[in-house]
């Protein structure tokens, strides 16, 4: 393998993302629970620049409170950077920055982003050359949620939701993001659904039978209609996210009022994701949302995985 580097600095950009459908089994020995999900990855990116340095180190930007993210090895994208200089042999280390647009602990993946770009800025910066596949193992090593923000564009994943399979989609979609200002954490969320399961009659639905996606969200996006996708937008983590943030059930009702064709609980919550009817609709909807003072943001989906910008 050879380590030539190909230049000083590596800026790469990673998206969050969305589950437009999650469907949650058991949960396995591992701690982690099967999934059956859907991800979309959409135009709010987390952007890392790594440079060359004898030793690791990270700082962040763009996050309101400084002590929300760790910059010691508790940070996903140090993690990753950590792995693959093991994983390689590469002797030396990087000075990375992250400037964060993703919510923190927001439920779109912000930190696996962050994690996916920093093995591609990583890779690029110390000539290491590994394949896709490769990234993708160590992808799946660091987080269930990393190889999607590799990979990117729409995808079905199962096991942890790390085995993906590219999703046919067309078009675009359009989301109106509503983020909270208490981050959720995941496994706090897992656990809570296991409780409410445990609960009898709890939640009548769950757990499910079989762990599939179902028919109708794969043809939704391969129609490319918001107002199909709308109706087989699902998430079995959204009953135990309003447990724990039940002001999330408003802003959900909130986002319809305000002429959302449907809106869930992203991944683990708390962040809202409003599906809307293109554009324009989803300029309305944020309006509207302003108005009623709150803060949202206008995306779209599906988008590219991590990918070097410079
Ligand atoms: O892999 P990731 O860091 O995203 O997972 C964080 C936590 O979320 C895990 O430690 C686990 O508690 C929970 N989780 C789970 N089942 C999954 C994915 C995550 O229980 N498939």
């Amino acid at each position: 393998m050879s380590f030539a580097a190909i230049s000083d600095a590596v800026h790469v950009r990673a998206p969050g993302k969305i589950n437009v459908f999650l469907g949650v089994g058991a949960r396995h020995d591992d701690g982690y629970h099967a999934l059956a999900t859907v991800f979309q990855a959409v135009s709010l990116y987390e952007d890392v620049i790594a440079h060359h340095a004898d030793d690791f180190s990270l700082t962040v930007s763009g996050v309101d409170d400084p002590d929300s993210v760790p910059l010691d090895d508790r940070n996903l994208a140090m993690r990753a950077a950590k792995l693959l200089a093991s994983a390689t042999d590469y002797a030396g280390g990087v000075a990375l920055r992250i400037r964060k647009s993703v919510p923190v602990a927001g439920g779109m993946g912000g930190g696996s982003a962050d994690a996916a770009a920093a093995l591609v800025a990583c890779d690029a910066l110390w000539g290491t050359g590994l394949s896709p596949a490769r990234l993708h193992e160590l992808a799946a090593r660091l987080g269930a949620d990393v190889p999607f923000a590799l990979h990117g564009g729409t995808a079905v994943g199962t096991g942890r939701g790390d085995q993906l399979n590219p999703a046919l989609a067309r078009g675009r979609f359009d989301w109106v993001l509503v983020t909270s200002d208490a981050g959720l954490s995941t496994p706090v969320v897992y656990q809570r659904l296991d409780a409410l399961r445990a609960e009898e009659g709890a939640l009548a639905d769950d757990p499910p039978v079989s762990l599939d996606v179902p028919i109708p969200v794969l043809q939704a996006l391969r129609s490319g209609d918001p107002a199909l996708l709308a109706e087989s937008l699902h998430n079995d983590l959204q009953a135990a996210a309003v447990h724990e943030q039940p002001d999330l059930a408003q802003t959900i009702r909130d986002g319809i009022d305000a002429g959302a064709l449907a809106g869930i609980v992203s991944g683990s919550g708390p962040t809202v994701a409003l599906l809307c009817d293109g554009p324009e609709s989803a300029q309305d909807v944020q309006s509207a949302l302003r108005l009623a003072g709150r803060d949202p943001l206008h995306v779209h989906g599906a988008v590219a995985g991590a990918r070097i910008m410079s």
